[in-house]
């Protein structure tokens, strides 16, 4: 069976990224699509230092073997798609997310994430508050780890937008709740044609 992970940025574990997260991961089994969601502030919890310093170049791994964090790490590359979820922290991602971005320069040289879809969920406290933005910044991460990217786009719906974006309380927005199926089944329609991960 395929399955999907859900990084969640936000340092609040049943907050509203997670509400949305677990949302989309109900309509991705739907789809027929295994999902787990991860909290990347537990994941973090073990380092050291949690964001990159370029002790070494090529990366080598030496901050984060051992640690949840390569455990997560690994569970992403054998995953055949991912979600990344973020507050909006000053118009873009949380720091955690970013965090988590800046240790995977060795799997960036091992390709170990190329052709594999991504998908991007943001919800900032206001409307419009950088939700974009956010959605933008997490796809230049993904853009450079070389993931295909993928939106709201989906035959009966439209061609959607750049992603998932709310305001909270995310569990309120009528709008985001409507597309969260609709970036479901164009995720679920990615990972079930494509031949990375496992
Ligand atoms: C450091 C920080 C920066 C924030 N910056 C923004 C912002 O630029 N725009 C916005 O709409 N909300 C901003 N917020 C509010 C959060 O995006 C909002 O509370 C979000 O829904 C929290 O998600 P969570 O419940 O998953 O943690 C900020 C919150 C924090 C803590």
């Amino acid at each position: 069976m395929k399955k999907i992970i859900a990084i969640n940025g936000s340092p609040n574990a049943s907050g509203n990224t997670y509400e949305l997260l677990s949302r989309l991961g109900a309509e991705i089994e739907k789809n027929g699509v295994s999902f787990e969601l991860i909290t990347i502030q537990e994941a973090l919890s073990d380092l050291k230092i949690p964001y990159c310093v370029c002790c070494s170049s090529p990366c080598n791994q030496s901050c984060y073997q051992g640690t949840k964090m390569e455990a997560v790490l690994q569970k992403c590359m054998e995953a055949d798609g991912i979600v990344f979820g973020s507050p909006v922290y000053f118009g873009s991602m949380s720091a955690q997310l970013k965090c988590f971005f800046d240790k995977t320069r060795d799997a960036r040289g091992k390709k170990a994430f190329l052709g594999k879809p991504a998908c991007a969920v943001s919800v900032g406290a206001t409307k419009y508050g950088g939700q974009q933005s956010t959605l933008r910044s997490i796809q230049d991460c993904c853009m450079v780890l070389g993931f295909s990217i993928v939106t709201d786009a989906e035959e009966e719906f439209g061609c959607g937008h750049f992603g998932l974006s709310a305001q909270k309380p995310a569990c309120e927005d009528a709008y985001a709740l409507a597309r969260i199926p609709v970036l479901a089944k164009r995720m679920c329609r990615e990972v079930l044609k494509s031949s990375s991960g496992k």
